[in-house]
């Protein structure tokens, strides 16, 4: 077993050791999944970027292998800056990073855009050309440029990356033929206020549906309260590199899903997989963070297959090889009815689990429910279904010794005869899915080990659960 600590997640990715953030550069190549990560391997604080990497065959079990990028050139090399996000590509069996170099000069950032290849994808060197893109166009923040993501359309490469103008957030496109002379080819979209100061880890990418193809654009805004990872749906015209949207939602509504990138896997599927934490809540100017005394601090989300539905909106699915990891399940098969008062849901394992069940809505009359979630006599995270007004709120103020606020969505009931909920639980997080997958709050809790019961609650009413199910789940790196 790797790393130490108490809290450490046992089914998320996470690095060996030290600070983790984005998600860089997700790939299948040469028959591997590759993860890089935002790193810093000298401390569990944020600071000297470095990029992690690992590989995998399922997504799940990992092989940790040598760090992929460090701080080295006058261009990234700055304990306040490095190798900040990116993206890979393969082309002719070469394997690219395209990523952020980050330094200080005075007393501001400078970013740019970097490109890093190699042959084994294990090993990479630094492009003689770099920095590919040297600055953004002018008139943009020259600090507040960063987070390339690439791919490859007919003739062209293209990235999308984050720029800053008048104090607002853009995502930039810029086109190439070879991966190291980039041409910026025109702003894909931008914000009027509403969508923040600031994109971080913008990704672009088409999805189909029934109705044909559509063009998705994800970021994670600075300065949007209730916004942590965005997308928008619309039309692409490659032709002007124009992107029209007309559908705007929230990935995820929790307080801990930032920054997800996305690749194609091996059999074709949309994948998306995020920085499980969020600035706001993790201080890492600061050193009260719970997991810092332990060494560690971060992890990613589930990895998500992202899938258009008819209506233009999206769902997050969490991958089926999760299955492989179920161990001992318990089951409540016959409908079973819950009068004001708690009922335990059978878990063999309180504290890292799966959860299904299904909630025959036309024959409840109990106006909301809870889910109490990693509880003790005294704490407990609280997801409360509120079926009258349509709402769900994740509440963590009475979780842990430190993490605090409740998230709040909409549940679409409209029309609907059952309500499912499906929900992973690790050792510090949790990850609840309901709306057909369309409604998720991800979140950190720091509980501990002896918040090992979870109830659902009914304080007036009745509430009929149709099927619960839970999985312990194990694994083994
Ligand atoms: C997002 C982010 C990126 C940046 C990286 C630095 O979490 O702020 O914009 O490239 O982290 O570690």
């Amino acid at each position: 077993e790797v790393g130490k600590g108490a809290m450490r997640q046992k089914y998320h990715f996470m690095a060996e050791e030290g600070w983790l953030n984005d998600p860089n550069g997700l790939i299948y190549f040469k028959g591997k999944y590759h993860f890089f990560y935002q790193y810093n391997p000298y401390d569990s604080y944020w600071g000297s970027m470095h990029w992690g990497h690992a590989i995998s065959d399922d997504m799940l079990h990992w092989e940790y292998l040598p760090l992929a990028l460090a701080p080295s050139e006058t261009y990234d090399n700055h304990p306040k800056g490095g190798c900040f996000s990116g993206s890979a590509i393969e082309h002719e069996g070469r394997l690219y990073l395209l990523y952020t170099a980050s330094t200080i000069y005075g007393d501001g950032f400078v970013q740019n855009q970097c490109m890093a290849y190699s042959d084994d994808g294990i090993h990479f060197v630094k492009s003689e050309k770099n920095p590919v893109i040297a600055a953004p166009p002018s008139g943009y923040d020259v600090g507040e440029f960063r987070d390339p993501k690439v791919w490859k359309h007919e003739d062209y490469f293209y990235l999308v990356c984050s720029g800053k103008k008048d104090e607002l957030g853009q995502a930039l496109l810029y086109r190439s033929k070879n991966l190291e002379d980039w041409d910026f080819f025109n702003v894909l979209a931008e914000s009027r206020g509403e969508f923040g100061y600031m994109w971080e880890c913008p990704d672009f990418f088409p999805l189909k549906n029934a109705n044909g193809e559509k063009y998705v654009l994800t970021f994670s805004p600075m300065g949007v309260k209730e916004r942590t990872s965005i997308y928008l749906v619309g039309d692409m015209n490659y032709e002007t590199g124009k992107f029209n949207y007309t559908t705007v939602g929230n990935i995820d509504w929790g307080f801990d899903y930032y920054a997800p990138q996305s690749f194609v896997d091996q059999s074709g599927r949309r994948i998306l997989i995020a920085w499980a934490n969020g600035w706001d809540w993790m201080p890492w100017w600061k050193d009260w963070g719970p997991t810092f005394k332990e060494g560690w601090c971060g992890s990613f989300n589930l990895p998500r297959e992202a899938i258009l539905d008819t209506d233009n909106t999206l769902k997050f699915v969490p991958i089926e090889e999760l299955r492989s990891i179920r161990k001992s399940v318990e089951a409540i098969h016959e409908k079973s009815i819950i009068e004001k008062g708690e009922r335990l849901i059978p878990t063999a394992n309180g504290n890292c689990f799966e959860l299904k069940m299904t909630i025959d809505l036309a024959n409840s009359t109990a106006d909301s429910f809870e889910l109490r979630l990693r509880s003790n006599d005294h704490l407990a995270t609280i997801a409360t279904f509120d079926l009258r007004k349509q709402m769900l709120r994740v509440s963590r103020d009475n979780s842990d010794d430190w993490s605090q606020g409740t998230t709040k969505s909409n549940l679409l009931l409209k029309d609907k005869a059952t309500l499912k909920i499906h929900l992973f639980v690790d050792q510090s997080s949790i990850e609840i899915f309901t709306d057909d997958y369309k409604t998720n709050h991800s979140l950190n809790v720091f509980a501990k080990e002896d918040q090992n019961k979870n109830y659902v609650s009914v304080a007036e009413g009745t509430l009929v659960i149709d099927q619960l199910e839970t999985w312990e789940l194990t694994k083994t790196m």
